[in-house]
């Protein structure tokens, strides 16, 4: 295995190991870290654990099948954890999501979770957020416009991901990839965002992290240390 994917096994596994407990309900990420925490749970249900999920997308929900983990509607039970990757973390826990473009059901999850729980390799760690660019889910009909109202409001380009082929989230709107470029404020960002009537959310998460868990250079997996503004790590 290659040394990124070893990296990104070691998080998810970490990420299982050290805050799934029997019995509970969980939810589950997307992308490619967040594959290693469902295989680990995949794993753990086939030893007999009782635990159940929650999945943020429609391929989170095929791999949780294919491994036979229980799936259960968002909204049903408690959500004791939810496990995800991000694109980018910055010092004060805020992140960037949705470059896989599961972002809303991701963020409905990490709303609705008592810990969440976010794995990553080191290159996702930044100072501020903006770098990558901010996904935004938009509905259909509305695609033309938002895309020229952000523009207008806030001079940057809103690239319509997938171009001639859209691509259409599992919640069958569209998204648009925003350079902001270094984001200062990501809440006031998101707020203003959705303010744009046809914005169904944004990649900005704020407030929501209680765990980061990042590669260390010994090899092992550490719990990032909260910064400025982040949210204590819940024990
Ligand atoms: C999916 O929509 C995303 O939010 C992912 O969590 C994010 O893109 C990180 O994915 P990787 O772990 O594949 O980098």
């Amino acid at each position: 295995m290659a040394d990124a994917e070893m990296a990104k096994r070691a998080v998810g596994f970490a990420a299982v190991d050290r805050y799934v407990t029997s019995g509970t309900c969980i939810g589950l990420g997307s992308g490619t870290t967040a594959y290693w925490a469902i295989e680990r749970v995949g794993e753990r249900v086939r030893a007999g654990e009782p635990i159940v999920a929650v999945a943020t997308s429609s391929t989170t929900e095929r791999l949780c099948r294919e491994r036979g983990i229980p799936l259960i509607p968002f909204g049903e039970r408690e959500l004791a954890v939810a496990i995800d990757g991000a694109d980018e973390v910055a010092a004060d826990w805020s992140l960037t999501k949705g470059g896989g473009g599961a972002l809303f059901r991701e963020k409905a999850i990490a709303l609705a979770t008592r810990m969440f729980v976010v794995i990553v390799t080191p290159e996702k760690l930044v100072e501020r957020l903006g770098a990558f660019r901010t996904p935004v889910e938009v509905v259909p009909f509305s695609v033309r416009w938002v895309e020229r109202e952000i523009r207008t409001r806030f001079g940057v380009e809103a690239l319509p991901r997938g171009g001639d082929t859209p691509f259409v989230t599992d919640n069958g709107n569209l998204l648009l990839d925003c350079s902001f470029g270094s984001i200062r404020d990501p809440v006031a960002l998101d707020a203003q965002l959705r303010e744009i009537h046809g914005v169904v959310a944004t990649g900005l998460f704020s407030g929501l992290t209680d765990v980061v868990l990042v590669n260390g250079s010994d090899g092992g997996v550490e719990s990032l240390a909260p910064r400025g503004d982040a949210r204590p790590a819940v024990p």
